[in-house]
């Protein structure tokens, strides 16, 4: 299961974002999922590789998929995993970002997962901790495993990136998983547009070196992949569209704007879904072109293959300073 020797694949020992992956680590993590997704469809779908190490999830934001997932990767490889309740931690005492990642530290997990509003805090955290860091999510910044496993997805059912056309259509100004499949998707040789309103466009778009579309239709002509995002209204401080009613009709995708895709165009998306807003029932429900089923099985796969290449890196036996 563990395949060619047990080299290290991710060369700083944590996972930041994809802005800081080479080509290779990319490649080598999406191999290692290919592995996961089998054992993850057998009847045991569990490993020893994590056997004696300690996974904490530590989530500041809500989130179904990413902290389940990582949960049940931790287990599948045998680590003794903790979800730790924000909410009724210290934290509701006046307790810091630091202060908490340290207090855990002292605890010797060797892996932890982290997700913050604040940009950087998975950063931040790598650097104090001598644990390896995960990011799940920092604020409008990176979503690593997310775009990972995107990746993971585009790869089985198109084989390769190289001149695949990926649109990424909706709020790109506050998406931190619109930016971890640019940087992702671009290193891999694919070609992306990003597709919304003025409002929603970074100000500073232009420096990602990426197609940018105001009008939806002309976006989607000869699109192979169209990865929808939702509004997210949390990190938005004013009105940032007219109307939802009027956000779908211009930029929600349904079957009449996906047919000017390229034939056989796939769906994305990374959920939650706002159905009605920035994708229609009838298009997300679609077996035929709806990949966001596929994309949550391919989310444990591409987390257990994170945690077992950061073990990789780890001491032999654990950690085992003073
Ligand atoms: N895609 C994603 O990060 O979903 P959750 O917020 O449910 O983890």
């Amino acid at each position: 299961m563990r395949g060619a020797a047990h080299s290290p694949i991710l060369k700083t020992g944590h996972l930041l974002g994809t802005q800081l992956l080479s080509v290779e680590e990319i490649v080598g993590l999406l191999d290692l999922a290919e592995d996961y997704v089998t054992l993850n469809r057998t009847a045991e779908k569990k490993t020893s590789v994590l056997k004696g190490c300690t996974l904490i999830n530590l989530f500041f934001e809500a989130s179904t998929r990413t902290q389940s997932s990582f949960e049940l990767a931790g287990k599948r490889l045998g680590a003794d995993v903790m979800n730790m309740s924000v909410k009724s931690s210290s934290v509701s005492k006046g307790e810091t970002l630091l202060d908490t990642a340290t207090t855990l530290n002292a605890m010797r997990p060797d892996i932890l997962v982290v997700r913050h509003q604040d940009s950087g805090a998975a950063e931040l955290l790598s650097r104090k901790l001598d644990c390896s860091v995960v990011n799940a999510g920092d604020g409008a910044h990176e979503h690593p495993t997310q775009a990972l496993l995107d990746a993971l997805t585009i790869r089985r059912h198109r084989g390769s990136f190289e001149g695949l056309v990926v649109a990424i259509c909706g709020d790109i100004a506050h998406s931190r998983v619109a930016r971890s499949n640019i940087h992702l998707l671009s290193k891999m040789g694919a070609r992306v547009r990003l597709i919304a309103p003025r409002t929603l466009l970074p100000a500073d778009a232009e420096r990602f070196g990426v197609e940018i579309f105001t009008d939806m239709r002309k976006g989607l002509e000869g699109v192979d992949i169209v990865m929808m995002l939702r509004l997210q209204l949390e990190r938005m401080t004013g009105a940032f569209v007219p109307s939802t009613r009027e956000y779908f009709r211009f930029f929600g995708l349904d079957r009449e704007k996906l047919a000017l895709a390229k034939p056989g165009a796939l769906v994305m998306h990374p959920g939650p879904m706002n159905r009605g807003v920035e994708i229609d029932s009838v298009v997300a429900d679609d077996i035929d072109v709806s990949l966001i089923h596929e994309q949550v099985e391919m989310g444990v796969a591409i987390r257990m293959a994170v945690l077992d290449a950061l073990a990789r890196g780890l001491p032999r036996g654990g950690r085992n300073t003073p």
